[in-house]
């Protein structure tokens, strides 16, 4: 039987006088695979540091479950330039995945290299891991940031954009990959996504992000639902 791993009721967000997300209400069940869609500043990302409990909702309240410990969650933030840039090793950046569960230990345990070897196999970048993560490709760096969030989460993934500015074959591989993770490891998914069709394809939920009024519901209510019959004419 599913749980309930994350309820939102009636949240809100905002920054100083801007006003994000307004009275917004879902929630998300072990096992499920939600894709978060919605046009840019939609408020997408703010909502993914709601749910990981770097963001506080100014009004209504995030719920989750006891069950959910927060080293069950792994992270895949959107990318900045910045970010790109980063100068460490991909065994370094994989690994940065256990700093949530390490605690206040200094070194990281034979445990968490483990886990970071596991998943650097399980993403095929086995010939990249003394490579610097800065000289890497988009679709390799992507592919690390999501071994290095599988490090961190075993219950639940909020992935923010994970496919974006990858060409089509690796984006099928990302998405075909995450899908794995969900159906044969029961990894709970959160994905943002600007890619509509393919949310449609892979999610058993969507949440639509609109100012004026969100969508929440499965995946085959939205097809049929106003704003998904919107997008999905708009294509033919
Ligand atoms: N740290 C911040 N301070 C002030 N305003 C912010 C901050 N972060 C985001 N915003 C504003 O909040 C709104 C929502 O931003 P957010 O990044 O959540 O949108 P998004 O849906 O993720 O957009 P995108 O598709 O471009 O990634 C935007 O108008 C943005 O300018
Ligand atoms: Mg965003």
């Amino acid at each position: 039987m599913s749980t309930e791993l994350i309820k939102c009721e009636n949240v809100s967000f905002s920054y100083d006088s801007l006003s994000v997300i307004r009275d917004l209400s879902f929630s998300v069940s072990s096992g499920d695979y939600l894709c978060i869609v919605g046009e840019n500043g939609s408020g997408k990302s703010t909502l993914t540091k709601g749910i990981l409990g770097l963001k506080s909702p100014t009004k209504g309240k995030i719920v989750k479950s006891p069950e959910l410990r927060s080293d069950d969650v792994g992270y895949l933030p959107q990318q900045t330039p910045a970010q790109k840039d980063f100068p460490a090793s991909v065994f370094e950046v994989v690994i940065s995945g256990r700093l949530n569960s390490r605690g206040l230990r200094p070194f990281y345990s034979k445990k968490d290299k483990m886990m970071a070897h596991d998943n650097i196999r399980r993403l095929g970048i086995e010939n990249l891991m003394y490579r610097s993560y800065r000289d890497l490709s988009g679709g390799q760096q992507q592919r690390v940031l999501l071994a290095r969030a599988l490090c961190a989460g075993k219950k639940l993934l909020i992935l923010d954009e994970p496919v974006t500015g990858l060409d089509p074959i690796v984006t099928e591989e990302m998405y075909r990959l995450i899908l794995e993770l969900n159906r044969k490891e029961g990894i709970s998914i959160i994905m943002v996504s600007h890619d509509i069709t393919s949310a449609a394809k892979y999610a058993d939920h969507i949440l639509h992000l609109n100012f004026e009024k969100s969508f929440f519901g499965t995946t085959e209510d939205y097809i049929k639902s106003p704003m998904g019959r919107y997008f999905f004419s708009e294509e033919k």
